[in-house]
């Protein structure tokens, strides 16, 4: 007889590293998720900003099957078509001349921190290896994307840490005028801070960035994992900026489900990764990779991208007519489809709380530490379900302010 699977399964079999909401979703179709027992969610989250183009989208089922018809793994002692075909986009279609895969934003960034301090090290000289981070950021979970990042609460267990990483305030040019020096190897920063709590990066700050990284002979490192692919309306946040980074990392949506994640350079800072220098056994697999391309060649196109900034306007409208009625948010904020409300100080602390509420109602939303929902949909997300996840989003604001 079939066993019917539980949730409390998760207690009993699982590291509780994680608190799972408590019902279980068994299927997806664009932006809508059932559990179950069959009932209906909207999906606002995108698996945290990684389904970018909604649930069992029909071409990327089609990719994906095609490809298990042909390879699934090969090794990297062999290529493969598909990173192949892969790698010629992303270095087409941006700043990069060169592509790195592996599966995950952390390992992604992982690989650029690696390169940056490798770089510097073979052309500066060892004393040339300070990272510098900015506060609030996230770029991992591995123990040097972890003691990057800007939330001491994530890195403090894990003593002793890498060393060398200087965290300053995002967005603030005196503090990273003052310190950055001949010492620095690398600035990484996210175009828009996401888990952080939504915080878009003033242009003057990343203008500076790139101005101070020049005269120190410092690498630009901008983490485009949550930002990239077509989730601010432009293939990567940098293209609406305006500013070059030295090494972009992408990893969530350009998946599109699928994991995978990708380090993209220039020729000259690619050349010091020699073979046995830094590796990965599934990094580049062709069937994450098939999967990718698809994801790139339909989110990179006019029509997909000028649609995300339409939503943005859309929800962004909707959004701001619901706080009126209830005046729960001090701030909306955010790019293209990874948008912010920070709850107002009455509120503060209670985000997970409001999402809680969503669920009963049947939305699914994020948060952005303890003040702030996050929204990060599909980018194809039908204006229909805009419309009904946020009436649900109103039924659980009436409920959270009764
Ligand atoms: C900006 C940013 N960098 C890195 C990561 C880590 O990615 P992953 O969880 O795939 O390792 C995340 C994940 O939330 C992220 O938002």
């Amino acid at each position: 007889m079939l066993e019917n699977v539980q949730r409390s399964w998760f207690d009993h079999y699982m590291v509780p590293c994680f608190s799972p909401a408590k019902f279980i979703p068994v299927r997806a179709k664009g932006s809508k998720v059932w559990d179950q027992e069959g009932k209906e969610y909207i999906d606002f989250a995108g698996g945290i900003a990684v389904n970018s183009l909604g649930h069992a989208h029909p071409e990327l089922k089609d990719e994906l099957i095609s490809q298990i018809e042909k390879l699934w793994h090969i090794g990297n002692g062999y290529t493969n078509e598909s990173v192949l075909k892969l790698a010629k986009k992303l270095v087409e279609n941006t700043f990069a001349d060169k592509a790195f895969f592996c599966n995950s934003g952390a390992e992604a960034n992982e690989a650029a921190l690696k390169l940056a301090r490798k770089y510097a090290a073979d052309k500066y000289g060892k004393n040339k290896s300070e990272i510098i981070s900015f506060k609030d950021s996230f770029h991992g979970r591995t123990l040097f994307t972890v003691t990057v990042g800007g939330q001491p609460k994530y890195s403090q267990d894990y003593a002793p840490l890498p060393q060398e990483i200087t965290h300053l305030p995002y967005n603030n040019l005196s503090a990273i005028r003052e310190h950055i020096s001949e010492n620095t190897c690398a600035v990484i920063v996210e175009p828009i801070i996401g888990e952080g709590g939504v915080i878009p990066a003033d242009p003057a700050f990343l203008q500076e960035l790139r101005t101070l990284c020049d005269r120190f002979q410092a690498l630009l490192i901008f983490d485009e994992i949550q930002t990239g692919v077509g989730r601010t309306g432009y293939l990567y946040a940098y293209q609406e900026y305006g500013v070059e980074p030295d090494i972009l990392t992408s990893a969530k949506g350009l998946g599109g489900g699928f994991p995978i994640g990708a380090m993209l350079t220039k020729q000259h800072i690619a050349a010091v990764f020699q073979p046995g220098t830094h590796g990965t056994t599934f990094g580049g697999n062709p069937l994450a990779a098939a999967v990718a391309d698809r994801v790139v060649s339909i989110v990179n196109q006019a029509e997909l991208l000028t649609g995300v900034l339409q939503r943005h306007d859309y929800f962004m409208d909707k959004l701001s007519k619901l706080n009126q009625r209830y005046q729960i948010f001090s701030c909306l904020r955010g790019k293209g489809l990874l948008l912010g409300a920070e709850l107002d100080k009455a509120w503060q602390g209670k985000a997970k709380q409001l999402t809680n509420l969503a669920a009963e109602e049947g939305l699914i939303a994020l948060i952005a530490g303890p003040d702030v929902l996050r929204f990060a949909p599909a980018l194809n997300i039908d204006f229909s379900d805009i419309d009904e996840g946020l009436v649900r989003l109103e039924s659980a604001i009436m409920r959270f302010v009764s």
